[in-house]
C-alpha cells in the first residue's frame, strides 16, 4: 500500500466470544484488518470461520468482545444473501425508505430512484413489487437501496450466493462498475474462490476454530475482469489450496 493511503476501516485486536463457560465459542480471535479507501477486499473462508461476525461488527450491528473498529465516521451500507426488501412496498417504496433515512430531500427521491435503477440496469421498475422480480433483480434493487443511503463503505455478505452462475457473472460486472464509478470501499464476504479472485484487489483468507486471518493475497489482474479469464482460474486454484491448508491446520489444532 502506498504511503499516505487513507484507511477506510481499521480493525485492531478484534475478538468476539459467544456464549459462556463450556458452551463458549471464540468466533474471532485477535483480528487485525485495514482496508484502504476505495479498496475492494474479499473475506474468504469456509463456513463458521467468522466472516459474517466480522462484517456485522464493521457494520456496527454487534460489538467486539475485545478490540476496536474505526471507520473514521464513514457511512456504511450492507447487503445480505437475501435481499431483505420489504415485500409490501414497491421497488420505489423500498428505495425511498433508504433515501428518507439518509436525509435526502423528498423532491429529489423520484430522480434519485430513477438514476439508481438505471445504474443497476433496472430502468422503469419503480412500481414492481419484490415478488414480481427474479432473485437477481431483487439483489440489484437491494444494491440500489444500499447506494441510496449514500454509503462510502459497502459491506456485502455472500450477496450473490443464491443466484445462478450467469446472473452472478452479470452482477459481478455491475458491482465492479458501481464500485469504480462511486469510488466505494467494499468488503465482500464469500466462500467461493473464483468469486474472490474475480472481484478482490485483496483476498483475506480466514481460518476457523477460532476465526482468524490466516493470510492475505493481492490480486493484481487488470479490470474490468472476466470470470472466464484463465488467470482468474489460476488465482482461484491457488486460493482453494490455501483454504484446504488452513482447514487442515485448524482440524489438527482441534484434535491435538
Ligand atoms: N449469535 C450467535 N450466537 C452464538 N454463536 C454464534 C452467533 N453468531 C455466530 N456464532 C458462531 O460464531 C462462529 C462464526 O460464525 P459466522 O456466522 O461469523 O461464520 P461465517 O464464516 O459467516 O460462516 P458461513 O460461511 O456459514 O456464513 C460460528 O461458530 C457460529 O456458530
Ligand atoms: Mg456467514
Amino acid at each position: 500500500m502506498s504511503a499516505g493511503t487513507e484507511m477506510a476501516i481499521r480493525a485492531r485486536g478484534v475478538t468476539k466470544l459467544f456464549g459462556r463457560g463450556t458452551d463458549q465459542v471464540v468466533a474471532l480471535d485477535g483480528v487485525d484488518l485495514e482496508v484502504a479507501e476505495g479498496e475492494f477486499v474479499c473475506l474468504l473462508g469456509r463456513s463458521g470461520c467468522g466472516k459474517s461476525t466480522l462484517l456485522s461488527m464493521i457494520a456496527g450491528l454487534t460489538r467486539p468482545s475485545e478490540g476496536e473498529i474505526d471507520m473514521g465516521g464513514r457511512r456504511v451500507g450492507m447487503m445480505f444473501q437475501d435481499s431483505n426488501l420489504f415485500p409490501w412496498l414497491t421497488v420505489e417504496g423500498n428505495i425511498h425508505l433508504a433515501l428518507r433515512l439518509s436525509g435526502a430531500p423528498k423532491d429529489q427521491w423520484a430522480d434519485r430512484t430513477a438514476e439508481l435503477l438505471d445504474m443497476v440496469h433496472l430502468p422503469g421498475m419503480q412500481l414492481r413489487r419484490p415478488h414480481e422480480l427474479s432473485g437477481g433483480m431483487r439483489q440489484r434493487v437491494a444494491l440500489a437501496r444500499s447506494l441510496a443511503q449514500d454509503c462510502q463503505i459497502l459491506l456485502m455478505d455472500e450477496p450473490f450466493a443464491a443466484l445462478d452462475a450467469i446472473t452472478r457473472d452479470a452482477l459481478h460486472d455491475q458491482i465492479e462498475r458501481v464500485w469504480a464509478e462511486r469510488r466505494l470501499t467494499i468488503v465482500f464476504v464469500t466462500h467461493n474462490v473464483r468469486e474472490a479472485a474475480r472481484l478482490g484487489d485483496r483476498v483475506v483468507v480466514m481460518q476457523p476454530s477460532p476465526g482468524r486471518i490466516a493470510e492475505e493475497v493481492r490480486v493484481t489482474l487488470a479490470r474490468p475482469r472476466k470470470m472466464d479469464d484463465p488467470l482468474i482460474a489460476t488465482r482461484a486454484a491457488a486460493l482453494h489450496d490455501k483454504l484446504d491448508k488452513y482447514h487442515v491446520i485448524a482440524e489438527q489444532g482441534r484434535t491435538s
